[in-house]
């Protein structure tokens, strides 16, 4: 029977005892990357991996996820009605439009045991990481979400479904803002976690 979210429980730190060699998420760059550079990663402070484990299984690891601290970054050397007009795409109200940077957390990889798991997994592991990232937000204040986001149509179907938007209105705006005219592998997503309203 395969495993869904619910059968896990809180995602863990990954940790010495989570077994790794089964791990297979079909891409190999992002199974590897758990197996071979995850804790690495961790010790260097770059980013920190977070582990579902079935709660009857809790060493066979069925979906990993990892987070940053990161933020958008607006470019200064554009106008002030430009400016307004990009971070209006963020969702800020007018006053806040004029900001350097916006505090965000980097979703760097997200990945589930392709053989072992449910239909629906990855969408419950993006619920799962909007709470966790939600209820930090008291410690360090953050008001996005954001990916480089494999630039394949079902994952960005995926990302879309699942409430991200794209920081640029077009691949050719965005090609722009990074400097690169070549075919973009990645799209810039970002998830509103929203303001406070009480
Ligand atoms: C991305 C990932 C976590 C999604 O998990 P999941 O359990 O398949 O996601 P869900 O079941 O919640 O959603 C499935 C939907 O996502 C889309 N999707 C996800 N990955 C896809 C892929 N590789 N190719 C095509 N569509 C994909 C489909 O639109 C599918 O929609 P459907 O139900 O209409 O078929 C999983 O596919 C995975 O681990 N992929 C390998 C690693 C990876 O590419 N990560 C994304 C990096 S940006």
């Amino acid at each position: 029977m395969p495993y869904s979210v619910a059968d896990c429980g809180l995602p863990h730190q990954l940790d010495d005892f989570h077994e790794l060699e089964n791990f297979d998420c079909g891409r190999n760059f992002m199974t590897s990357f758990l197996q071979k550079k995850a804790k690495a990663y961790w010790k260097q402070r770059l980013c920190v991996t977070h582990v579902f484990t079935p709660l009857d299984n809790p060493s066979f690891v069925a979906g990993y996820f990892t987070l940053s601290a990161d933020s958008i970054q607006i470019d200064i050397s554009m106008g002030k009605t430009e400016r307004r007009v990009k971070t209006k795409r963020l969702g800020m109200p007018h006053e806040k439009r004029l900001l350097h940077t916006y505090p965000a957390v980097k979703l760097g990889m997200l990945a589930k045991n392709t053989a072992f798991v449910e239909k629906g997994f990855g969408r419950d592991m993006i619920k799962a990481i909007k709470s966790i990232v939600l209820n930090d937000s008291g410690i360090y204040c953050c008001r996005y979400i954001i990916i480089d986001a494999i630039n394949d149509p079902g994952i960005i179907k995926f990302y879309l479904d699942n409430g991200f938007e794209f920081l640029y209105e077009s691949e050719e705006d965005e090609k722009v803002a990074m400097n690169d005219p070549d075919e973009l592998t990645t799209r810039y997503m970002l998830y509103n976690l929203g303001a406070i309203t009480d």
